[in-house]
């Protein structure tokens, strides 16, 4: 197969109103890295784009609980971001931001195009406001009772409780987030992307996709069967890109106070952020021939909640502006847990990089991660996974064989490469072995499938290892010094190829290899560099006899329990900071009195949780079988973010055995599970342990 020509990859713009952490990484960022690294030794005519995300109403919303302006939030946060990135080893060939002048022009531009060619409608109606920070709401920022339920913190678009898809129109006594104040309603007008026009122009283009991951398809075809309708693609917001004035006069709209929806905005960012790459290069049409050429490999890197759009909203937007490529693939990785519960980072539950790399190497991270990926499900990041992944692994194979080739060619062979002459079928073997990994890593690489990338690499560490040990050198050093110099040789030669072949992974720890082996002119991995030895030249030995090694350094020490230990302490200092500040939350008020009798309609039983499993199309739904003994019943229970499928299966839980069904879904709910909510609105299972069936009162 002949490479095509050029390469695009984005990683999704993180939102600069946070630092980064281990989650980020192990979406969108690091498997985008090792992709990028890889293609670069290839050879393969790569740009990689990147920026902060600086718009939308949760930057505003930070800006108003702080009392900043958003600005300087973003400016804090993209620095951080940058310098993190950097130090984490990330490739990235430009790294921009959405909230710079030229972003604005290009986004605003895309907006006038797409209008001009009607690719909008306008829509007038009423929706929420807040008067006392003068803001209209988005759903997400408007709370009040959920109508099913009865969850008094339910969301203008959901309730986490039950998992119903609401609006604020449906919530019962909806009040804003922003403030304390009154919601009321006001009337404003916006533009719309009426999607679901376009499903089948979307669906013919998905249909090709035959190569995309399960689980971006799967999302996928769940859009399509709900059916695409009409997205609004402006706000009323103080921050953002200002819609163009004379695309809002020609639509007889205002223009004041309205910007650029933050998901149409921050996707044109990967193009504003290659335009400035190429400015900066002093070639500024640069960026045509990676945008707007079909011969373009368009790669997004992404986080399971950014598919719609990508696969479908800003595809969209590039088929409906014309003259832009359409994206080849969108290798969604799915979330990363930590230490058995869900990442987040306002109940404190979170690794932030600075502070990780302040701890350890940014190569055991990279390491750790990648092993960990979530490429086909939810993972679940452990630091004592972190320290077996860095001890057993990392030091034992990796550095352990480099090391003890390079101690034993020093202390015993003059520290210089000895010569291979007359090699046994071993000795042939093991290079022949050799030759094979780059393209077995290579391959696995190019299917996103970063996890069996990296364990790969560790498969040569151990053939070298194993080879190394089977030519016993320490014995045939006196017996026979030909066939010790041949088992130094062909080891050495192992440590050249893992010295390439690990760069897209550990690239720290791979330079380090290389300086000490003496392997020169390997085709850097980062942007811009020059060399003559490429990716492929990692199958055949790369080291001279007869030249002379470098001073043999540890590559890779051993992580300490302390160290670990003090990691796991960082954590629970910081969830219980949080779970303090929210504990000064008021406690949800007392309900109205109820009679004895009001009380004795409810039937609650001891149920046994046979089945449970993630609903496809929701975030927050868990689908369970139910065993009450005397029938089985499936509950839908809202407790995706909280719990797991595996936390539930088995236990012996409270139901409501007496509620209405009603459907969600499409799934028919026969019940409720009782869940104890704190303030910090953590959930906590009632069970009791009893048999299934046994009443509850
Ligand atoms: N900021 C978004 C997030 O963190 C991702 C934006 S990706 C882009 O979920 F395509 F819009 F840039
Ligand atoms: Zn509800």
């Amino acid at each position: 197969m002949t490479e095509p020509k050029r390469i695009l990859v984005t990683s999704a713009l993180p939102y600069a109103n946070g630092p980064i952490h281990l989650g980020h990484l192990a979406g969108a960022y690091l498997p985008a890295d090792v992709f990028c690294r890889y293609h670069r030794m290839l050879g393969s005519d790569l740009v990689y784009i990147c920026g902060s995300d600086e718009h939308g109403a949760a930057i505003v919303k930070q800006s108003i609980a702080e009392g900043v302006d958003p600005q300087s939030i973003v400016d804090k946060y993209h620095a951080l971001a940058m310098k993190d990135f950097a130090a984490f080893g990330m490739s990235f060939d430009h790294y921009g931001r959405t909230s710079s002048e030229a972003h604005r022009k290009t986004a605003s531009e895309f907006f006038r195009t797409m209008a001009q060619k009607g690719a909008f409608t306008t829509k007038t109606e009423q929706l929420p406001y807040d008067p006392k920070v003068e803001l209209f709401l988005a759903d997400r920022f408007v709370m009040g009772t959920c109508p099913i339920c009865g969850n008094e913190s339910a969301y203008g678009d959901q309730c986490e409780k039950c998992g119903t898809a609401l609006s604020p129109r449906e919530l019962i006594d909806p009040r804003s987030t922003m403030s304390d104040a009154e919601l009321v309603w006001k009337e404003t007008t916006h533009f719309y992307l009426p999607m679901g026009e376009h499903q089948a122009r979307l669906e013919a283009w998905i249909a090709e996709k035959t190569d995309w991951k399960v689980n971006v398809l799967g999302q996928i075809k769940s859009w399509f069967t709900l059916g695409l309708g009409e997205r609004a693609m402006t706000r009323d917001l103080p921050w953002g890109v200002p819609i163009p004035e004379d695309v809002a006069a020609a639509a007889g709209v205002n223009a004041e106070g309205k910007v650029l929806y933050v998901w149409f905005d921050a996707p044109i960012g990967y193009v504003s952020s290659t335009r400035e790459w190429a400015e900066q290069l002093g070639d500024p049409e640069r960026w045509k021939t990676y945008w707007q050429r079909e011969d373009t490999r368009l790669i997004h890197y992404i986080g399971k909640d950014n598919i719609v759009f990508h696969t479908l909203s800003f595809p969209l937007m590039l088929m409906l502006h014309g003259d832009y490529v359409l994206p080849e693939n969108v290798p969604a990785n799915e979330f990363l847990n930590l230490e058995g519960q869900k990442l987040s980072t306002s109940r404190g539950w979170a690794v932030w990089l600075g502070e990780a790399l302040e701890a350890f190497p940014a190569d055991y991270l990279r390491y750790s991660l990648l092993r960990t990926l979530p490429e086909t499900r939810d993972a679940d990041f452990t630091w004592a996974d972190f320290s077996a992944h860095v001890n057993n692994e990392l030091a034992d194979n990796f550095g352990n064989f480099a090391n003890r080739t390079i101690q034993f060619a020093t202390k015993y062979l003059g520290g210089t490469v000895p010569e291979l002459v007359d090699p046994s079928d071993a000795d042939r073997a093991a290079l022949e072995e050799m030759a094979t990994f780059p393209a077995r890593i290579g391959a696995l690489i190019d299917q996103h499938r970063m996890r069996d990338a990296v364990q790969e690499l560790m498969a040569l560490g151990r053939l070298g290892n194993k080879y190394f040990n089977d030519g016993e050198p320490w014995a045939t050093r006196s017996k026979d010094p030909q066939r010790c110099n041949n088992t130094v040789h062909v080891s050495l030669q192992i440590c050249g190829a893992l010295s390439v072949l690990a760069e897209p992974f550990i690239p720290f720890t791979a330079a380090k290899l290389r300086a000490i082996l003496g392997v020169e002119g390997v085709r850097p991995s980062t942007p811009g560099g020059q060399g003559e030895l490429g990716w492929a030249d990692a199958a055949r030995p790369l080291l001279t006899s007869g030249s002379a090694l470098g001073t043999p350094e540890i590559l890779v020490s051993k992580v300490d329990e302390a160290a670990i230990e003090a990691q796991l302490e960082l954590l629970r200092t910081r969830s219980a900071a949080a779970a303090a500040s929210t504990a000064e939350a008021p406690y949800a008020p007392v309900r109205d009195t109820i009679t004895y009798d009001d009380f004795a309609k409810l039937d609650f039983r001891v149920g046994h949780v046979t089945s449970a499993e993630r609903v496809k199309k929701s975030k927050k739904l868990i689908r369970c079988e139910v065993d009450l003994g005397f029938e089985t019943r499936q509950i839908l229970a809202g407790v995706a973010e909280h719990f797991t499928p595996e936390d539930l299966l088995g236990k012996r839980v409270i139901v409501v055995a007496n509620l209405a069904p009603r459907k969600m879904v499409g799934l028919e709910s026969q019940g409720m599970l009782l869940m104890a909510e704190d303030r910090g609105g953590a959930l906590h299972m009632l069970t009791a342990d009893s048999e299934p069936g046994s009443t509850v009162s």
